[in-house]
């Protein structure tokens, strides 16, 4: 048996002794003597009676073993010119006053904190601030609009609010705490306390609430880490879902450290003498998971980059950070990839740079193409390694485990189920269907450690959501196949989540938004293919009987709309006028046909198809984008 093979095994026949195995990964103040917890199925728990803190396992424990003066984060900002250099001395002395800062505003254990913040380690701070005090943070990224933040500031009821006074854009300076203002000023949750870091683009006046970040830190004290049961939440991620709502994924303590652990080692192949580089965002969950936790708690360097991967200064800019910090292991969407390629079709920018400590590029959060994936694996001549996952699993479900035992690539495949995960691919009854075939993707339960326990205060959602579908199994919401050598093939999502350059976006929101418009009667918002980003929405609407508007000045104020309702992260671009939507006898809009049509993986027509006709027409709209 291979070393995969008996792990796999393992994992699912004795969960028990797997998992207490890997806990030895953490710093426990009480070890736990249990992993799983099923007593309240289908709802699981890990750890039951382990209690720790995270944030010392991501920071203290590796000062007092005498590694303090490793480089923890390497930030690295073309957009301001800015470069810095954090050792886990350093950040061991920030995290501790930042702690003791939100202490003094009243923030207790399993109080929430937001986090709405632009990529600089005083972000990074915040959230392992958090930790330490057994605080609940909240992280929203910086491209969702003022309605967007306030649903999550009244879902999360946050104790204080952590922001800065802009994030900066390529093409502009974006100012973070005005949009926290109107955020506010739509909430009906209130914070008692804003902390605001300063940065010199742009200088905010602060009120009654506000603290300044840099005058607060200057007379804190620190705070220790307070110890935490490990199922107690560390943070509460939001995300799209198939309504507007967005859903709270909550990640546990314990569960979520080990399997950072494991993950970092296992599937990805790093050690704690490695420097890491995961390139997104805190907020998304490749950011919470892989630029944060995973490689601090194991005690490595993790490079935090705030730009894009093109245009600052060029499309070398990824390469000249590799060559700068010594990267072993790259992470990025696609979408980055083929945005370097479409500026560095031959690769100059590539060979321009010393690349030699790079021993693997790794790819996620969205399908990846084989031209992307030929492309990086000719010019980089190292692995190219796909990794399917999602938030509400926090790690991968399907990998090439280079630190476990690597195996050979298929293009278009992520690979082989990641221990702990059970994947089945089952049909609209719950069958499973035989290797080769189409279904939908499912994990039976329990799901491994650090994956989500449940929804933020809502139980009944998270059964609904998840695991009411297919009994006994937890919906991944991802449709694809398993081939004969157990390799996984995703194809993409079978309900309302689009992902628009790597960014996990819902259709349903944005049809609330085009539907709110005055002239129209009726809409569907569609994910249609794009070469660089992948997928992007395109709104199809139906006009109210005698609207009359010029349909160039419609689609500019719907834009307009989903952009200050839902964020520029959006991206919606395009609305076509379109005399009807294909239905059902019953009226219901067949989003499903139409976006198998846009996926070029089209369903038989339904037989309860109203008028045919209206498929026919609207087809040709659901092709790729042009451009
Ligand atoms: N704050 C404010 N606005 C933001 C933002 C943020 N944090 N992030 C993105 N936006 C804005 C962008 O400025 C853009 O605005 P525009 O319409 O005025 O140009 C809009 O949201 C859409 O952003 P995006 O889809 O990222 O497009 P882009 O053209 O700016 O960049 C890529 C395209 C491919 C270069 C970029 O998306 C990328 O690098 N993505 C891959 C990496 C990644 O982060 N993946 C996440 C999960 S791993
Ligand atoms: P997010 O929650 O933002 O990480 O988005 C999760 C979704 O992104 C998944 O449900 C998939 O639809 C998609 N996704 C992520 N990684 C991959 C991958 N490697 N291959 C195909 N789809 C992916």
């Amino acid at each position: 048996m291979t070393a995969y093979q008996d792990a796999y095994r393992q994992s699912l026949a004795d969960p028990e002794a797997f998992w207490l195995r890997e806990a030895g990964r953490i710093d426990w103040v009480q070890a736990p003597t249990q992993a799983l917890d099923d007593t309240a199925a289908p709802l699981y728990r890990w750890f039951p009676d382990g209690t720790l803190n995270t944030c010392a396992n991501a920071v203290d424990r590796h000062v007092a073993a005498g590694r303090g003066d490793r480089v923890a984060i390497h930030y690295d900002s073309p957009v301001t010119g800015e470069a810095r250099a954090i050792t886990y001395v350093e950040l061991l002395d920030l995290v501790g006053r930042f702690a003791g800062v939100l202490a003094g505003l009243g923030v207790r254990a399993g109080e929430r904190v937001l986090v709405y913040m632009p990529m600089v380690p005083e972000a990074v701070v915040a959230m392992l601030a958090c930790a330490r005090l057994g605080a609940v943070h909240s992280v929203v990224f910086g491209g969702f609009a003022p309605a967007e933040l306030a649903v999550r500031i009244d879902d999360a009821r946050p104790t204080a609010i952590v922001t800065a006074s802009c994030g900066i854009e390529p093409n502009r300076v974006v100012p973070y705490k005005p949009l926290l203002d109107e955020a506010l000023a739509l909430a009906t949750h209130q914070p008692a306390a804003t902390v605001v870091l300063e940065r010199p683009q742009s200088q905010v006046a602060l009120g009654e609430r506000d603290v300044d970040w840099d005058a607060a830190m200057s007379t804190a004290e620190p705070h220790p880490p307070v110890p935490v049961a490990a199922t107690d939440p560390l943070y509460v991620l939001y995300t799209s879902g198939t309504t507007g709502r967005p859903k709270g994924v909550v990640r546990d303590n314990g569960g979520h450290a080990v399997a950072m652990a494991w993950s970092f080692d296992a599937v990805y192949g790093m050690t704690p003498d490695d420097t890491w580089w995961a390139a997104s965002d805190v907020g998304w969950v490749v950011g919470h998971s892989y630029i944060v936790y995973a490689p601090l708690i194991s005690g490595a360097t993790t490079v935090l980059y705030e730009g894009k991967p093109v245009g600052t200064p060029d499309a070398g800019a990824f390469w000249r950070v590799v060559a700068d910090y010594g990267v072993a292991g790259l992470f990025t969407a696609p979408t980055a990839i083929r945005a370097i390629k479409r500026e560095d079709p031959d690769g100059a920018l590539v060979a321009g740079h010393d690349l030699s400590t790079l021993r693997t590029l790794f790819l996620a959060g969205e399908r990846l193409d084989p031209d992307t994936y030929h492309w990086a694996a000719e010019r980089l001549g190292i692995p190219i390694v796909d990794n399917w996952w999602q938030t509400e699993t926090g790690w991968p479900i399907a990998a090439n485990l280079r630190g476990l035992q690597p195996m050979p690539i298929k293009p278009g495949s992520p690979t082989v189920p990641v221990p702990g995960y059970d994947i089945r691919i089952v049909d609209a009854e719950g069958i499973e269907v035989p290797p080769g075939q189409d279904g939908s993707i499912v994990i039976r339960l329990p799901l491994p450690p650090g994956t989500l326990p449940t929804l933020w205060g809502d139980d009944d959602r998270f059964v609904d959501s998840y695991l009411r579908a297919f009994p006994g199994y937890y919906t991944t919401g991802d449709g694809g196949y398993l081939d004969d050598d157990g390799y996984v093939f995703v194809m993409g999502r079978t309900d309302d989540v689009i992902n628009v350059a790597g960014h996990r976006l819902s259709t349903g929101s944005m049809e609330a938004v085009v539907a709110s418009h005055p002239m129209v009667a009726e809409c569907a918002v569609i994910g249609v293919h794009d070469d660089l980003k992948g997928q992007v929405p395109r709104a199809f609407v139906v006009l109210k009987a005698g609207a009359g508007i010029d349909p160039a000045e419609l689609e500019r104020q719907v834009v307009a709309a989903v952009r200050s309702q839902i964020g520029p992260v959006a991206a919606l671009k395009e609305v076509v006028v379109v005399p009807g939507l294909p239905k059902t006898r019953s009226g219901k809009i067949l989003r499903r046909t139409m976006r198998g049509i846009a996926d070029g993986r089209p369903e038989p027509t339904p037989s309860t198809i109203e008028d045919p006709g209206v498929l026919e027409a609207i087809t040709p709209f659901l092709a790729p984008r042009s451009g």
